[in-house]
């Protein structure tokens, strides 16, 4: 075989089918649970912190005004191409691994890696932006008990934040440092990784009920924000709708598409599903419809309450209440928004421990991570790894430049998976598939194409993280060549073996004729 041939090299979808009905996870999931999932995933930090910035702008570019709300609809949209798609290839090839199966099964190997590196700064990294802002929430719910001690409601500032977050500022200079470095840790964030970390390891039925009882919660507190706030509508605070131009409503669309990020989990979740083939596209477009719903009601709401340039991007929502002098009600909007953090930080995190299993399965990682848990049934070695990996990035990476690069990652596996769609309708056009993209190749073509473009479009105005991406990328390509390539091509001389399951572990022993 050629050095192309080998980049090249495609998985039968059959092989990921036959590989999941072996892996021993445990199948419990219905189409309920994956909605469940699906907003549990999705509504969280985008629509409790980040809509702020998405209105008034940040240090690096300007924000949309109350035209977010078309941002808001723009991005639902683009958001209805890749959940197509994601249903179709849900419902052909359900098994664990989400974007980085179905680029395999269409694309090869190389671009199958690179996506599942990529997939890494939606799910990690996302995380990541997730914990930080779980950290201002947190806090901000404890200030909420008068009794406690004055060092639990205001902590030290090196123990919530990392020094990227601080640097810069005057309060840089309070942290203590150990030989000239700086020693600071987000302990809430970390702390929240370690615990969601150690519930997933456990399973998943514990953590669906879980996050049933979080998505109550969070929904509960946005539709008394937007009954309440409705009352306090000015219509003249829409004025002037578009202070930006298009410029402004693009950005908007780049920024609060974090908001949408996570409903492709759902498909993460494929192999612990009864009934794949019915329950993934119900999840996948009934959430998305959902959200949508959601987001286009607060952002209505909450630019008709209160002018533009008074929206406070750090808790632009519990700050509106006060602005129209409902201020009991902040308490109440950081008990929601930690439930909604808390709820996608759990999806980001299972999603994170899936992807990687399933590549360590496909045997670019050491055989030793792919394990799962002779009782709990889940990925106990990748779940361990993902924890300690995210908590080193929660010690370098700010939320800001965390949810670009996720939303980054997002896009661009978007696209390759639009793009897949019609590779595989060509490809393998018998193949069953009880959801259809419809007018395709056009819809899923539409779909790349939209990616594409909000990501060309905010390249220029996000400096930070448009210069990690490359390097991100470079550092996934130096990985595979020192590791992955090399493991393929051991296991392709061993083509008579074939990956058999021993007590659910993976092995590469069994001969195939
Ligand atoms: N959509 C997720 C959130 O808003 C990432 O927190």
């Amino acid at each position: 075989m050629t050095f192309l041939s080998n980049l090249l090299s495609k998985k039968n979808p059959d092989e990921f089918i036959e590989q999941s009905e072996k892996s021993g996870l445990n199948k419990t999931l219905t189409g309920f649970d994956l909605i469940v999932l699906g907003i549990s995933a999705i509504v969280g930090s985008g629509i409790f912190v980040m809509i702020g910035s998405a209105v008034v702008g940040t240090a690096e570019h300007v924000g949309a005004g109350p035209a977010l709300i078309i941002s808001i609809i723009l991005a639902g949209i683009i958001c209805i191409f890749p959940a197509f798609c994601y249903a179709e290839f849900a419902s052909m090839i359900p098994v664990s691994g989400s974007a980085y199966v179905y680029a395999y099964a269409t694309m090869g190997e190389f671009m199958a890696w690179i996506i599942g590196w990529v997939l890494m700064l939606e799910y990690a990294i996302g995380a990541i932006a997730v914990s930080s802002s779980w950290t201002g929430y947190f806090v901000q719910f404890l200030q909420g008990f008068p009794f406690l001690p004055e060092c639990i409601k205001n902590p030290p500032v090196w123990l919530i934040n990392n020094y990227t977050a601080i640097a810069g500022t005057p309060v840089a200079d309070s942290v203590p440092h150990i030989l000239g470095i700086p020693v600071c840790f987000n302990i809430p964030a970390i702390a929240a990784i370690l615990i969601i970390s150690a519930v997933l390891l456990k399973g998943m039925t514990e953590s669906t009920n879980f996050a049933k009882i979080m998505v109550l919660v969070k929904i509960a507190v946005i539709a008394l924000f937007v009954i309440v706030g409705a009352f306090y509508v000015k219509p003249e605070n829409w004025t002037p709708f578009i202070p930006n131009g298009i410029k402004g409503i693009e950005l908007g669309i780049f920024t609060i598409f974090y908001a949408y990020v996570g409903f492709d989990a759902i498909s993460t979740a494929a192999e612990e599903t009864k009934n794949p083939q019915r329950d993934l596209p119900i999840g996948l477009i009934g959430s998305l419809l959902v959200c949508s719903i959601i987001y286009i009601l607060v952002t209505v709401v909450l630019t008709g309450m209160i002018p533009g340039s008074q929206i406070d991007i750090t808790a632009p929502i519990a700050h509106a209440m006060r602005y129209v002098g409902q201020g009991w009600f902040a308490g109440a909007i950081s008990i929601g928004a930690l439930a909604g953090l808390t709820s996608v930080l759990i999806v980001l995190v299972f999603g994170t421990t899936r992807i990687l299993y399933a590549m360590a399965r496909d045997g670019f990682f050491p055989k030793i991570m792919s394990s799962v848990h002779p009782k709990y049934k889940t990925p106990c070695v990748m779940t361990v790894i993902s924890a300690i990996l995210m908590i080193a990035g929660s010690l370098f990476i700010n939320m800001q430049v965390a949810a670009e690069l996720c939303v980054l990652g997002t896009f661009s596996s978007f696209m390759i998976v639009c793009i897949g769609i019609i590779i595989l309708r060509y490809t393998e056009p018998d193949r069953k598939r009880t959801f259809k993209v419809p007018f395709c190749p056009w819809f899923p073509a539409a779909g790349a194409l939209l990616c594409a473009y909000v990501m060309y479009r905010a390249m220029p105005d996000i400096k930070t993280a448009a210069a990690i991406f490359p390097v991100w990328l470079l550092s996934g390509i130096a990985i595979y060549f020192s590791y992955g390539y090399f493991n393929q091509r051991k296991i392709e001389k061993n083509e008579n073996y074939k990956v058999v399951y021993t007590d659910n572990q993976p092995c590469f022993t069994e001969n195939k004729k």
